[in-house]
């Protein structure tokens, strides 16, 4: 029999992808509502917004996305190094074990369990399993490069394996926790200690979790799309080294006019400035791969949603390092400002960069070399842009005013607005981030029909192997 890559796995995580990408923005939608309408689920704990919000973004982060990377990674590592995965048993495990995990998460989440350690609420049990799991996707991954047909290693794969290492090493000592019960923890670390070693977690989550692995996606499918060569392969390898190198310092600026030492404020505040050139460098080699290729935007819409991610990406890596000057962060900090940035990394770099790249991957996997309709592709780029911009723009409005009201003070010193006037003033903004919500949400339906045409009646298919070009 001729010998195939595993593209079972890979379609089993596309596929996924969109459905919770679908389930995590869903909840997202929902709990914006409930911001301007906060009795809407009358009192019910596990519809409390206070539980929702961490199955929100364990949904978005770890499901939508986690399948994202599991999908184009594994996609990826066979395709550049012309080998089947290591093991296709362990590559199973990893998609039951994922699934497993996240359907866990949707059921303790709402039942209140947390850690509450943000990003990192799971309980204990889970935790040793998503170690478990996530093992066996590093034996997978670099099992696959180790056996490679290729020379070189292509730097997708550099960023790919950054991802599994540092999410890794991030997960294992940010949940170094002691069980009191079958569902209850205490972290390991007290007091600023704790603060500081969930922040290192929290930025990297985002440098690795959410940045260097969607760059692989970035290596791989843009140039792809494009039908060009990446842009300069030698601005891509610095670009992976400066980046991975400036990331691991810059935690400390989630924890500006804290009890962290100001020396430690102040190193994370140089280091999220300079992390400014690598992110600009690798967008920059993103976009760039388009030269000669510019007028392809105007018709293909899938390279629409890669290289507007790239300029999000562009965007909230600018806005970041703003952010974290510490005389910004002063106004910025506890508002809609950083949901605003973080949504402009998440929906427009994040989500973006991912749909862009399953619309290529999709229907390579059923045996088509194409999407059944590109006009809904087009729809799809159009309602998900709106949408994004509409949330943005207005968190920004409302981070900016609610800054500036909470620090304003009449003459005799006290302050001039109450809370619940900021948050009144907040209600215009909220309906418009709500309507960008649900515009994005939209987007990921139409992409679900979309999907489902693409693949009705079509047989999975898994592409051969090609020959070694010198047997
Ligand atoms: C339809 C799309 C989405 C909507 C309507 C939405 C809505 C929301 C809302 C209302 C919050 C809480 C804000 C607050 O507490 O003030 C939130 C938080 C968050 N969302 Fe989303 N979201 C969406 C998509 C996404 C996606 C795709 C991601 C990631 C890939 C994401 C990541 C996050 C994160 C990380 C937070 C926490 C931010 C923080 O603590 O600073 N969201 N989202
Ligand atoms: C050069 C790159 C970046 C820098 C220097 C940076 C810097 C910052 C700063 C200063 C904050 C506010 C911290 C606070 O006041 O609490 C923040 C929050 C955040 N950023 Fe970024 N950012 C960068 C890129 C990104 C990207 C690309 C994403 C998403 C894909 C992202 C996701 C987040 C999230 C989720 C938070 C909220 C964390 C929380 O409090 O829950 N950032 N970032």
């Amino acid at each position: 029999m001729e010998a195939t890559y595993n593209y079972k796995v890979v379609r089993q995580f596309a596929l996924m992808t969109v459905v919770w990408g679908i389930v995590g923005m869903l909840v997202g939608v929902f709990i914006a509502a409930q911001l301007i309408w906060p009795d809407m689920t009358y009192g019910i704990p596990w519809l409390s917004y206070g539980r929702l919000r961490p199955l929100h973004t364990n949904a978005v982060i770890f499901a939508f996305g986690g399948s994202a990377l599991f999908a184009t990674s594994y996609y990826v590592v066979q395709r550049t190094c012309h080998v089947r995965l290591f093991s296709d048993g362990l590559a199973a495990f990893t998609f039951w074990g994922w699934q497993l995990i996240i359907l866990l998460a949707a059921i303790t989440l709402p039942l209140g369990y947390t850690t509450s350690k943000e990003y990192a609420e799971l309980e204990w049990p889970i935790d040793i399993l998503i170690a478990v799991v996530w093992v066996a996707y590093a034996i997978v991954f670099f099992g696959t490069i180790a056996k490679r047909r290729t020379p070189h290693i292509y730097v997708a794969n550099w960023f790919f394996g950054a991802f599994i290492i540092t999410i890794a090493l991030l997960h294992i000592v940010n949940n170094i926790e002691i069980p009191v019960g079958p569902m209850k923890s205490y972290s390991a670390y007290a007091g600023v200690q704790d603060a500081m070693i969930q922040w290192w977690y929290g930025h990297n989550a985002v440098g690795f979790f959410l940045t260097a692995g969607f760059l692989g996606m970035m290596y791989y499918f843009v140039p792809k799309q494009a039908q060009r060569p990446v842009y300069s392969y030698r601005l891509s390898v610095v670009h992976f080294w400066a980046l991975i190198f400036t990331y691991m310092w810059a935690g400390p600026h989630h924890l500006h006019y804290t009890a962290l030492p100001d020396w430690a404020q102040s190193l994370g505040m140089l280091f999220s400035l300079i992390l400014l050139a690598p992110s600009w460098g690798g967008m920059i080699n993103g976009i760039m791969t388009l030269s000669g290729a510019w007028h392809k935007l105007r018709t293909d819409p899938i390279l629409k949603f890669l290289i507007t991610s790239l300029s999000f990406y562009g965007m909230s890596t600018f806005e970041g390092p703003m952010m974290s000057i510490k005389t910004v962060n002063a106004l910025s900090h506890y508002t809609d400002w950083t949901i605003g940035h973080v949504h402009s990394g998440a929906l427009g770099w994040v989500a973006m960069v991912s749909i862009g790249s399953l619309y290529y991957l999709i229907p390579r996997l059923f045996g088509r070399t194409e999407m059944y309709s590109t006009r809904l592709i087009t729809v799809h780029f159009w309602v998900a842009t709106i949408g994004v911009v509409l949330y943005i723009a207005a968190m920004w409005i409302a981070g900016v005013m609610q800054g500036l009201m909470w620090r304003d003070f009449n003459v005799d010193g006290t302050l001039k607005y109450s809370f619940a006037e900021v948050v009144k003033a907040m209600y215009p903004y909220y309906m418009i981030r709500l309507l960008g919500g649900v515009l994005f949400f939209v987007g990921m339906l139409i992409m679900a029909y979309n999907v489902v045409k693409t693949i009705a009646g079509q047989k999975a298919v898994d592409a051969p192997i090609p020959a070694p070009a010198h047997a």
